[in-house]
């Protein structure tokens, strides 16, 4: 984890509470609401007892995971993701500072009660912790979802390799990520994929990721999930994201 968190500023907690609670921009979804809705599709041939959101941000996916799942665990690395997302839980809102334009900020607020998760939400616990040394009480997962996160992780291998052994059998692993890859986040030898190898052979993440994954799981679905951050009034980064569905053997 390089040593200055861009996730722990004042800015990414105010675009993120943004991204996970406030307008649809373009037409686009709420990428969080989205990924969970899909997530929880995916696992209704499973139980829905426990799920987890690894890399959870200000929390919108965990609270919606919990309208069909009777507990969820949140975790993320940024301390100030889990306290804004923890903020929401208890005073059901959140106000931030939306940039605008240089300078000039607005002040929005957005609540959970507008979402009416107000009560789902009290089946949720947050907590700060790295997807890449878990502690060993989250674990008996029926599904775990981690969007957008491997591409952010300082080892995404050390996730990715033991991650089966806290799934129930059956369950279900949803990922999603725009494999944007970058050496500020990810040391290049331990990308899962989006590199040429000593061959000339381009590896896709998906590869990677199947490499990775194929002694625990079966991959079932892929498919693409478009979402939009508001940077400022006028501009916005639109990604498409690749879902992976897979059901551990
Ligand atoms: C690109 S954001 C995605 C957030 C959210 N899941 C989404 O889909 O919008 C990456 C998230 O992963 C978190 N993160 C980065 N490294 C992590 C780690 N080692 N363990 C847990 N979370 C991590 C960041 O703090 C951030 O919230």
């Amino acid at each position: 984890m390089k040593e200055t968190n861009i996730y722990e500023t004042d800015e990414l907690v105010s675009q993120y509470c943004d991204f996970q609670y406030g307008d649809e921009y373009f037409g686009v979804m709420n990428f969080a609401k989205a990924c969970a809705q899909k997530a929880i599709e995916y696992s209704k041939s499973t139980r829905q007892k426990r799920a987890l959101d690894l890399g959870c941000a200000t929390g919108r996916a965990s609270f919606e995971l919990a309208r069909s799942f009777d507990h969820v665990d949140g975790i993320d690395y940024s301390q100030a993701f889990i306290d804004a997302a923890a903020e929401l839980q208890k005073n059901g809102r959140i106000g931030y500072a939306q940039n605008d334009e240089g300078a000039i900020k607005k002040r929005k607020k957005v609540s959970i009660n507008d979402s009416g998760f107000w009560e789902a939400g009290s089946k949720v616990h947050f907590s700060q912790g790295d997807a890449c040394a878990l502690v060993p009480e989250f674990t008996q997962y029926d599904l775990i979802m981690a969007t957008n996160l491997i591409d952010r992780l300082y080892q995404p291998q050390l996730f990715l390799k033991n991650i089966h052994e806290r799934i129930n059998e059956k369950g279900i692993l949803v990922l999603t990520s725009p494999y944007t890859w970058k050496e500020e986040y990810t040391a290049k030898e331990f990308w899962v994929g989006g590199y040429v190898d000593e061959n000339g052979r381009e590896v896709s993440t998906l590869e990677g990721l199947t490499k990775l994954l194929e002694a625990n799981f079966e991959l079932i679905a892929t498919q693409n999930v478009p979402f939009v951050i508001r940077e400022t009034a006028r501009k916005f980064q639109h990604t498409i994201s690749q879902m992976s569905v897979w059901k551990k053997r």
